[in-house]
């Protein structure tokens, strides 16, 4: 299959993402072409570059890539200070580029690095999960977390070119991969119903990481997702449908202190719950929750939620940097690939969708 080229619109400029098998192999070329160059960095992490690297051997960049560790864990401005030192240290200057080689830690801390060494210099990013790949390889969104919370900070940085080889997928932990798969529903609800019927009827060849599989769902998603970027880069307005069950995900990532789930799992809580209030309050089809329902549940096993406390839970909700001025802007599924904001949701309203869930009061 050829790869597809998806364009987005960043106010730094457009950039294309190119999906599909042994991308990777055409990245020099695509470099080139771009007149993205002459000296290219490759950043890393140890695993990644263990399992990877040599389908970077024909890439035209330094030899030797800086390696630092992925993991959430190591998503602090101590590693990208790393990052900065070995800049410096290649005497990097305004011409050089950046390439990102790992999942979605390694892709917004190097993206945070590049943003501010010399004011910004321009980053490639090669995503290697599968939830780097539909999700955050693009939008130009970087940074690390503080102490006290996640992705506090950062900045937008969009990237000159996102490559996106589902080859690289094949080693990705089961676990890993499906965590990708609750953002590709998200998909699917928000915006695109046939990405849930694709989901549904060929899971076996996606779990096999059959790349005629996994391509087009990778594709379609970032198609979506750059429509959504280059419409509203900045998270004015429409790129808030983005965050689809991301409040009360988010909640149960931070009531579990960020060891508990993948994102992608808490999101898929999250959806389940975002779905139940809207059925609760009349604007979602009851049909749109079962659907979900089912799907998630045949994905597989979800961590437990019952000892995690709904007001805990909602404690978290209110120090969500999402908030605006106190608002909530709650993204609720309307029908099949249709979303509207609610800005009154009530706690008790999510307090009670996060109780259906099965947390305890
Ligand atoms: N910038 C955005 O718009 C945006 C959007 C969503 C999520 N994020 C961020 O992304 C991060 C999560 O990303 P993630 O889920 O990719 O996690 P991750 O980067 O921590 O990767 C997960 C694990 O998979 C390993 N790995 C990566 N590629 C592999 C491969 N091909 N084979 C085997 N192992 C591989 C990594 O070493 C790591 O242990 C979070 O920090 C989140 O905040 C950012
Ligand atoms: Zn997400």
């Amino acid at each position: 299959m050829p790869p597809t080229r998806i364009g987005v619109t960043a106010a730094a400029g457009a950039y294309s993402v190119l999906i599909g098998e042994d991308t990777i192999a055409t990245l020099g070329h695509e470099l080139d072409e771009a007149r993205l160059g002459p000296r290219r960095i490759i950043v890393s992490s140890p695993r990644v570059w263990d399992l990877h690297r040599a389908r970077f051997r024909k890439l035209g960049a330094d030899r030797t890539p800086v390696l630092v560790d992925d993991g959430e864990r190591s998503k602090t401005m101590a590693t990208v200070a790393r990052v900065h030192d070995a800049l410096v240290k290649a005497k990097a200057d305004r011409s050089t580029v950046v390439i990102a080689v790992g999942g979605g830690v390694i892709g917004d801390l190097v993206g945070f690095a590049a943003a501010t060494y010399l004011r910004g210099i321009r980053i490639v990013h090669v995503p290697t999960t599968l939830l780097a790949q539909v999700d955050s390889a693009i939008g130009g969104k970087t940074g690390v977390n503080h102490a006290l919370g996640k992705n506090l900070i950062g900045s937008f940085h969009a990237p000159s070119l996102v490559v996106a080889d589902p080859v690289v997928l094949d080693t990705l932990p089961r676990r890993e991969f499906r965590a990708g798969l609750y953002e590709v529903i998200k998909y699917g609800v928000i915006a695109e119903p046939g990405l849930l019927d694709r989901l549904r009827t060929t899971l076996p060849a996606i779990f096999a990481r059959e790349p005629g599989a996994v391509a087009p769902l990778v594709a379609d998603s970032c198609r979506i997702k750059a429509r959504v970027v280059s419409a509203d880069e900045r998270e004015g307005g429409l790129r808030r449908i983005l965050n689809f069950g991301h409040t009360m995900g988010h909640a149960l990532e931070a009531a579990t202190k960020f060891k508990r789930f993948r994102h992608g799992e808490a999101v898929g809580y999250g959806m389940l719950a975002a779905l139940s209030l809207g059925v609760a309050r009349g604007v979602t089809p009851p049909a749109l929750y079962e659907e979900v329902h089912e799907l998630i549940t045949h994905l597989g096993p979800l961590p437990p939620v019952s000892d995690i406390s709904a007001r805990e839970a909602m404690a978290a909700i209110g120090r969500d940097k999402k908030m605006v001025a106190g608002t909530l802007h709650f993204v609720g599924a309307t029908g099949r690939g249709a979303t509207a904001t609610l800005t009154d949701v009530t706690a008790t309203e999510m307090r009670n969708a996060l109780k259906r869930l099965g947390l305890r009061p």
